[in-house]
């Protein structure tokens, strides 16, 4: 075949990746960690569909956020629906809340979920098209202890996963009400700066003033490094809620760093915002976080209902973290001697079924060649199965070997592993 006719190879879609088995292991890792602590603490896990209605997003995210603005992956599908590629997880968790009429159980209701978003940004390390999180939300309690609750948990996770150097930032967007005072303070404070913004910021000084403190442009970061910030405007209620969830960090020995310039993109926040953030990551260094949403239920039609959780990325996480995980090093590894495949079978899976982690060769290799394999992966063991029926255990450690019989294999692997 020339070239010019060879077929072209796919690729994985641009800000997409492949998860291959070796690299598996560190995320299964975080899995069971954060399945653990938010087990523990009483979160339930939760699945919800990976698109929704456009219009959940819209509603529930903001009309005026980057994300519905330019990152949704929304199609219309065969019956003509307007449906979208999951951004994030907290408004599908509310419409959840409603579907179920979950208000009628004991509140808060604690729910934690794990799963693959999307959102269209231009991909980097650490930023992709697909991307997983873990989360947890607390719906149902405007208790400041919740807030607390869930920053020590999202804190916890990390740690113990070996991130020691994460830095937690903390602020108060306070109520809406307090808030709409506050922007028309910011947006006077902009339009006063108005020439030395940038144009991004200029055309939403009316929809979103806030996200000015987001953004990169030099201009406009000088500027806002003057701004009022909300933290200045609290009403004494939000005062009072904020400087309860400051005790109980404190009493937990969780540090965060008061900054009134945290905004976050999404419009349902009220009250306690945080994020967590690496400075090793470079330009992604947000590695996780969440905030209060009390009006996000009602704005999704449901009861009026205060709620609180964050967000994480997997791939974040990974990248933050110091160590990956070893890989799983076997027991044993069945050799056979005399090429008796059926044999090696029937070893190893009496071997498995025993719960011992068994490897055999596949590939009809030679006895040596099946030996260098069982050092290689580090084996225990190696279990080798002589013609006539006899069985040697060899310590791939100290290269002590013996004769030991076939129905004791699982028992002396077990004793010695
Ligand atoms: P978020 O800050 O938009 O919050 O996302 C949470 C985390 O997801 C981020 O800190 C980051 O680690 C990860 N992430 C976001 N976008 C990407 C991307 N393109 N590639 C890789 N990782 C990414 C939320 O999603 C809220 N739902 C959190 C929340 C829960 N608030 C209240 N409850």
């Amino acid at each position: 075949m020339s070239r010019g006719m060879a077929q072209a190879r796919h690729q994985a879609p641009k800000g997409t990746f492949d998860v291959l088995p070796d690299q598996e292991r560190a995320r299964a890792l975080i899995f069971d960690h954060g399945a653990e602590i938010l087990d523990a603490a009483g979160y339930g896990r939760i699945e919800t569909p990976v698109f929704e209605d456009t219009a959940l997003f819209e509603r529930g995210v903001g009309e005026s956020t980057d994300i519905v603005r330019k990152e949704m992956f929304t199609f219309e599908d065969q019956g003509g629906r307007s449906l979208t590629l999951r951004p994030e997880g907290t408004a599908p968790i509310c419409r959840a809340y409603v579907e179920h009429g979950m208000h009628k159980l004991v509140q808060p209701v604690r729910l934690w979920y794990w799963g693959p978003y999307f959102r269209y940004e231009r991909p980097q390390e650490g930023r992709y098209r697909e991307f997983n999180q873990i989360g947890a939300e607390a719906v149902g309690t405007d208790s400041p202890q919740a807030d607390a609750e869930l920053i020590v948990l999202l804190d916890e996770l990390l740690r113990g996963l070996g991130i020691d150097d994460a830095e937690l930032r903390l602020s108060s967007l306070g109520q809406p009400e307090a808030r709409v005072a506050y922007r028309e303070r910011l947006r006077d404070y902009l339009r006063e700066h108005e020439s030395e913004l940038s144009d991004d910021v200029r055309s939403r000084l009316d929809t979103n003033p806030l996200r000015a403190f987001d953004a990169d442009h030099e201009g406009t970061r000088a500027v806002m490094a003057e701004a009022p910030t909300m933290l200045d405007s609290l009403d004494e209620a939000d005062a009072e809620h904020l400087a309860s969830v400051r005790r109980m960090l404190d009493d937990a020995g969780v540090p965060y760093r008061l900054d009134g310039t945290l905004v976050r993109g999404l419009d349902y926040y009220t009250r306690t915002v945080f994020e967590f953030t690496c400075d090793r990551l470079g330009s992604q260094s947000g590695l996780g976080g969440g905030g209060r949403y009390d009006g996000l239920i009602e704005q999704l039609g449901g009861p009026p209902t205060p709620g609180v959780g964050w967000a994480a990325g997997i791939e974040r996480i990974l990248l933050a973290m110091r160590e990956a995980p070893p890989n799983r090093i076997p027991d044993a590894f069945v050799i056979s001697a005399d090429g008796d495949t059926e044999r090696a079978f029937h070893v190893a899976l009496a071997l498995r079924r025993a719960r011992l982690a068994t490897r055999t060769d596949l590939a009809g290799r030679s006895f040596k060649n099946q030996m260098k394999q069982a050092d290689r992966c580090g084996a225990g063991f190696a279990v080798i199965l002589e013609e006539g029926g006899t069985v040697q255990l060899r310590d791939m450690g100290s290269g002590e070997q013996r004769e030991v019989a076939e129905a004791d294999l699982a028992e002396e692997i077990a004793a010695g592993a």
